[in-house]
């Protein structure tokens, strides 16, 4: 059977149509090895930066981050506590509407605590922006931003993320917790859909 080379690793071709359901992807962006090193390094990054901060606080912004995040923590090697925020900005399309709703705020207390905010990816930024003004209110002694994917399109982006796994093409990018209308997320490895494809 001819394997179809991705990053580091292989994945037959039918193995990836079992998983789509036979919908084509136009190509594999990054392969599960790759994000599963560059995931290794972040969560070394995070672990070094808060060295001697007591607390630490994830907040995971759902849903596109759940892979992404339940892989991240586990490779911080310090006291860490994890929570979520809920947003939607884009419906069931490909396209940003602009308005981004924030569904769940976590219970716990935030004032005064170190924060990092996970995202999925930074595409227009509004959600980012929208999550900043959210966050800001409750007075952190820090935030920050991981994000395992940035589009670098944003030009209006209150605050830079200080982690980002990869500086991502600007095609629409599915796979390891990102979705267009739900589906895809379960893919190990992060592809960019064909045009026919996109919701
Ligand atoms: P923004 O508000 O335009 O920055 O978009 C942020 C959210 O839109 C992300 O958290 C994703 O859920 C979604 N999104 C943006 N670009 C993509 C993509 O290429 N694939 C899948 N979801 C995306
Ligand atoms: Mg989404």
């Amino acid at each position: 059977m001819v394997e179809l080379a991705v990053g580091l690793g292989t994945l037959a071709p039918a193995h990836i149509a079992a998983l789509t359901g036979g919908r084509s992807i136009e190509r594999i962006v990054y392969s599960a090895e790759e994000i599963a090193a560059r995931v290794r390094s972040l969560g070394d990054e995070i672990t070094r930066a808060y060295e001697g901060e007591d607390d630490l606080l994830v907040l995971g912004l759902l849903k596109g981050s759940f892979i992404f995040l339940s892989d991240l923590v586990r490779c911080i090697s310090r006291p860490v506590q994890v929570d979520f925020l809920v947003a939607s900005s884009y419906g069931a399309g490909t396209t940003s509407s602009g308005q981004v709703e924030l569904l769940y705020q976590p219970a716990a207390p935030l004032t005064g605590r170190n924060v990092i905010l996970v995202e999925d990816i930074v595409d227009s930024g509004n959600t980012l922006n929208r999550m900043m003004e959210a966050l800001d209110a409750h007075g952190l002694k820090s935030l920050e931003i991981c994000a395992l994917l940035h589009k670098h399109i944003a030009s209006d982006l209150a605050r830079e993320a200080r982690w980002v796994g990869f500086d991502a093409p600007r095609d629409f990018l599915v796979g390891y917790g990102l979705d267009p209308a739900e589906d895809f997320r379960h893919l190990p490895f992060i592809a960019s859909l064909s045009e026919q494809d996109q919701g």
